[in-house]
């Protein structure tokens, strides 16, 4: 039962994250290259571990022949050239194909911020709007979308492997990845540049949804908060004001406008908490606000021990009903 619940699980969580799932049109091309150089490697090593056998523990006839000068500067020399060379040239014309899309990609462009630990998302709007989000990129599938890559503190990595390859998040710089995803489906990501305390917890998931759907979504994303329904909300938000919430995180529509952590105004409309480090639900927002750096240590959220279990309720169920 516990092997049939484990196999469950790992084949639930393999490809979420894996670069031999390509989901995105560069990420297809890497895998590819993948593929080939593997293959080459896999059938050159079993040539060299036979002429080795051969050379080793063969007849007669065959060492003879392999001990030639002309096999050994043409298998040494000659072969080892061409084929690497060959290679390295698909590997850049691969390369390439990236940049060149680079400078293709019109349409909705995407500015992701590294920060420790998590992700600032801000898309515009067809009439210009800045919309702010964390820790989840959404995208419309087979529309190329630029994303500027930027820190707000130390080098981060941005890395959606079933999308791209990675690309550095270097303070002072914006770097640009053009992506395309090329099925609907959610997958994972994860900054790739040691960051500090909590790196290996700043991750992200990436939604990609139809392009009309996308866009309602984009549209109902750029609304401001929708208003507590019910006491106990009521009280949530109440309590989320009185404790200064509101000076490190945004409501949209609320008195909420701190700049310091991520942006609030839809989090329930989010697959997970703390950048990808908890699902979200009420339970959960009640334990990340209650143990965060317990979860989490490091992160710059002060810690709220001293908010009693009546308050955490009222505080999440605030928070899940901003969707
Ligand atoms: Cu950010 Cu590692």
């Amino acid at each position: 039962m516990l092997v049939v619940s484990v196999a469950a699980l790992a084949s639930g969580c393999a490809g979420v994250q894996s670069a031999l799932q390509p989901a995105g049109r560069e990420a297809v091309e890497v895998n590819q290259l993948f593929i080939t150089v593997t293959v080459v490697s896999i059938i050159v090593t079993a040539v060299v571990l036979i002429a080795l056998a051969l050379a080793m523990w063969g007849p007669e006839r065959w060492r003879s022949r392999l001990g030639k000068d002309w096999l050994i500067i043409g298998g040494g020399i000659v072969f080892p050239v061409i084929v690497l060379s060959a290679l390295l040239a698909y590997g850049l014309v691969v390369m390439n194909a990236g940049a060149s899309r680079a400078n293709r990609a019109e349409g909705q462009a995407i500015t992701i911020t590294g920060k420790q630990w998590w992700w600032e998302v801000i898309y515009t709007t067809d009439d210009g709007k800045r919309v702010v989000s964390a820790n989840e990129l959404r995208l419309p599938v087979g529309k190329p979308v630029a994303l500027h890559l930027k820190s707000s503190d130390v080098i981060h990595s941005f890395w959606a492997p079933r999308l791209a390859g990675k690309l550095d998040m270097i303070p002072g710089r914006t770097n640009t990845l053009t992506v395309e995803a090329t099925e609907a489906g959610i997958s994972r990501g994860q900054c790739a540049e040691y960051c500090g305390g909590a790196h290996a917890l700043m991750s992200f998931y990436v939604v990609a949804m139809p392009p009309a759907e996308f866009d309602a979504w984009l549209e109902s994303e750029a609304e401001d908060a929708t208003e507590p329904q019910g006491d106990l909300a009521r009280r949530g938000q109440s309590h989320f004001m009185e404790n200064g919430c509101g000076g490190c995180h945004t409501i949209r529509g609320t008195s909420a406008t701190g700049m310091i952590g991520p942006d609030l105004t839809h989090l329930a409309s989010r697959h997970s908490l703390g950048a990808a480090t908890l699902p979200n639900n009420a339970r959960m927002i009640a334990r990340w606000i209650g143990e965060h750096q317990h979860i989490k240590p490091d992160n710059h959220m002060p810690p709220y021990e001293n908010l009693s279990e009546d308050e955490l309720f009222a505080i999440s169920a605030y928070l899940e009903g901003l969707d």
